[in-house]
């Protein structure tokens, strides 16, 4: 039998969001769709690297296949979607599935609460990145031009079906960056799974299925603990922006990938916090990134990197929200004047 036949241990959670309830259902297999949706007027939407690798498991539904990749995260390509809706006579008892990864995950959860007011959505997530992220919490959303996630909903998708075995073709890079969200998770909220983290590498995770399978459930639950607890960020959501606030910024200047950038700013924050919280781990914090292929520092323009700092989303006038570490496992939400952060970057 496969490593993946595994239907039998499926597990199925449910959470109770403020409008809507998410069921997840994990250790299962994509055929489950069947099962789950089978009966309904359902329209799967994909991107063309997602389909090309997992051609068969569509065959049966009608699929609608984007462009994939973050460049096409844009307005025009939902416009697009929403033609192909139109055109395949979707009315207010479709379901759409977003079969992908974030990219796909954010743009199905807002095509489909746009599209006649709201139709209804689920996921079947097929990077770590998704699975762990991307996929839970509601937001959704396109890029407008150069920002990042500038417009969207929020909106939970009424089920999540994880099939592991969908990960056997994601490329190698794309497990490193789904790793720096699951190592933000340990940091933030999980020191148990952190030492887990260390004590195994990569490979482990590639090889053993239900080993990888139980790491997934334990992100994705840890990711819907912290929405449920504040869907609409007025806390302790904010605490997974840990490593993204100096992360974006050198992604957007110096094109890292996303895992490699809030890697680097996840340290950066290990450091801050070592005077503003007493926290006493970094050197672990970049152990963790280290064994998993993560950078810890990057070169980079101090003053330009500062300046686009100024300019993001969290930014309260003289202060800004920072997310720091008091120990691995507790992350806080700290308000820090704008000098100090600027004197702060300086030492990175
Ligand atoms: N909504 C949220 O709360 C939230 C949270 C985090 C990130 N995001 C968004 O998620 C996006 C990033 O997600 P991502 O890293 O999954 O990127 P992605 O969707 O671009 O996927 C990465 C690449 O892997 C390919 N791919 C996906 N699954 C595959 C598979 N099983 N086999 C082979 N190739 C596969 C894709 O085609 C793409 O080329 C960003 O747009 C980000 O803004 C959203
Ligand atoms: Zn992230």
């Amino acid at each position: 039998m496969s490593p993946y036949s595994n239907k039998y241990i499926m597990t199925k959670k449910t959470f109770q969001f403020s409008k809507k309830q998410t069921t997840f259902y994990f250790d299962a297999e994509f055929a489950f769709l069947e099962k789950l949706i089978g009966g309904d007027h359902a329209i799967i939407v994909t991107d063309e690297h997602v389909f090309k690798h997992h051609k068969k498991k569509f065959s049966q539904w009608k699929t609608i296949v984007l462009k994939a990749g973050e460049a096409h995260k844009q307005q025009a390509t939902v416009d697009d979607l929403l033609g192909q809706l139109i055109t395949a006579g979707a009315d207010r008892k479709t379901l759409l599935v977003g079969v992908g990864g974030g990219v796909v995950t954010d743009m199905t959860g807002y095509a489909a609460s746009v599209y006649m007011r709201g139709i209804r959505f689920g996921f079947v997530p097929t990077t770590i990145l998704a699975m762990v992220d991307a996929a839970i919490g509601g937001k959704n959303g396109v890029d407008v031009g150069v920002y990042k996630n500038l417009v969207g909903t929020i909106n939970q998708p009424e089920f999540l079906l994880y099939d592991t075995s969908l990960l056997k073709t994601l490329p190698a890079n794309e497990w490193v960056n789904g790793f720096a969200e699951i190592i933000k998770h340990g940091c933030i909220k999980d020191a148990a799974m952190f030492k887990q983290l260390l004590e195994h590498k990569l490979s482990d995770y590639k090889k053993d299925a239900k080993l990888l399978g139980a790491l997934i459930r334990r992100n994705a639950m840890i990711k819907a603990e912290v929405v449920k607890a504040d869907e609409f960020e007025q806390g302790e959501r904010r605490l997974l922006n840990f490593g993204h606030t100096l992360g974006h910024a050198i992604e957007n200047l110096y094109g890292l990938s996303h895992g490699e950038a809030i890697a680097v700013g996840m340290v950066a924050a290990s450091v801050f916090s070592e005077t503003l919280t007493g926290f006493k781990s970094t050197a672990k914090v970049i152990e963790a990134f280290e064994k998993y292929g993560l950078p810890t520092n990057a070169a980079f323009d101090k003053a330009e990197v500062f300046k686009m700092l100024q300019m993001d989303k969290k930014r309260e006038r003289t202060a800004m929200n920072y997310v720091l570490l008091e120990k691995i496992g507790k992350g806080v939400v700290k308000s820090i004047p704008i000098n100090e952060l600027e004197k702060f970057i300086q030492q990175v």
